[in-house]
């Protein structure tokens, strides 16, 4: 696959199936991930993976799974059995959990294990709610302390803002995937999005996926306002050498 094309995830975020489908069919030719999150998947369950699977899309089932390591180790295997290409779970869930996760992909696949990521401090969640949490790390630190768990136990990747990309891949080295959402290109708008980025900054930064939305999901031409990001990915690819 293009480069450009792998490091593109644009996200479905809804509960109208046949929005989502119509989304489906006219992105999967030019990203290489569709997300599919809580809203759609609580809406519509496992068929709406297979009905993406059927046009060519490849999901990144976003749920985001934190559980006792036996629990989520079951539900990695049935992400994996419905044929998801990437799903994520909570760093905060421990090493024997993250662990559970990554075996019970690899034993529900039919093929390749999908690809395991772990979130690590959630965007909305800021000193101040983790200090609530009787957490007492600021959140620049436990990122990157998380991401490092992560790594240690086996995953392929985390989820991550543009601004953490450097410091986790000091960490984390080479290979290992930085997911990121919060991304606009300058042409679109913000929505309820804080401190964006540039799709060829968060590239050239160290980022490897983009999780982007609305900027071409709510587009009057959605697949040409992905051409226009993919384009501006191909331009951070080059600075990153
Ligand atoms: O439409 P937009 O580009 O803002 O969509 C971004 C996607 O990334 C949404 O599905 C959102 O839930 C997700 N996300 C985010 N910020 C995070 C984690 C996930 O925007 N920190």
């Amino acid at each position: 696959m293009d480069p450009a094309r792998r490091a593109l995830c644009v996200a479905l975020d809804g509960s109208d199936r046949r929005w989502i489908e119509e989304m489906a069919a006219m992105l999967a030719p030019c990203s290489g991930w569709l997300k599919v999150g809580l809203e759609a998947f609580t809406a519509h369950g496992p068929e709406l993976v297979t009905a993406i699977n059927d046009v060519g899309g490849s999901v990144f089932l976003d749920l985001k799974l934190h559980d006792i390591p036996n629990t989520v180790r079951r539900a990695a295997a049935n992400c994996a059995a419905m044929g998801v290409a990437m799903f994520n779970v909570h760093a905060s869930g421990g090493s024997a959990m993250l662990q559970a996760a990554v075996e019970g992909a690899g034993e529900g696949a039919r093929g390749e294990r999908p690809k395991v990521l772990a979130v690590t401090v959630l965007t909305s969640l800021d000193g101040d709610t983790l200090a609530e949490l009787a957490i007492d790390v600021p959140p620049a630190e436990l990122v990157v302390h998380w991401a490092r768990l992560a790594h240690d136990c086996g995953l392929d990747g985390v989820v991550a803002s543009a601004r953490e990309a450097a410091a986790i891949r000091r960490v984390c080295g080479p290979g290992f995937l930085i997911v990121t959402p919060g991304i606009r290109p300058a042409w679109a708008s913000a929505d309820d999005q804080r401190r964006i980025v540039q799709p060829g900054r968060a590239i050239a930064g160290g980022s490897d996926i983009l999780v982007i939305g609305r900027p071409i999901t709510r587009a009057a031409d959605p697949a040409a306002a992905a051409g226009r990001v993919l384009e501006e990915i191909q331009a951070g690819l080059g600075a990153t050498g």
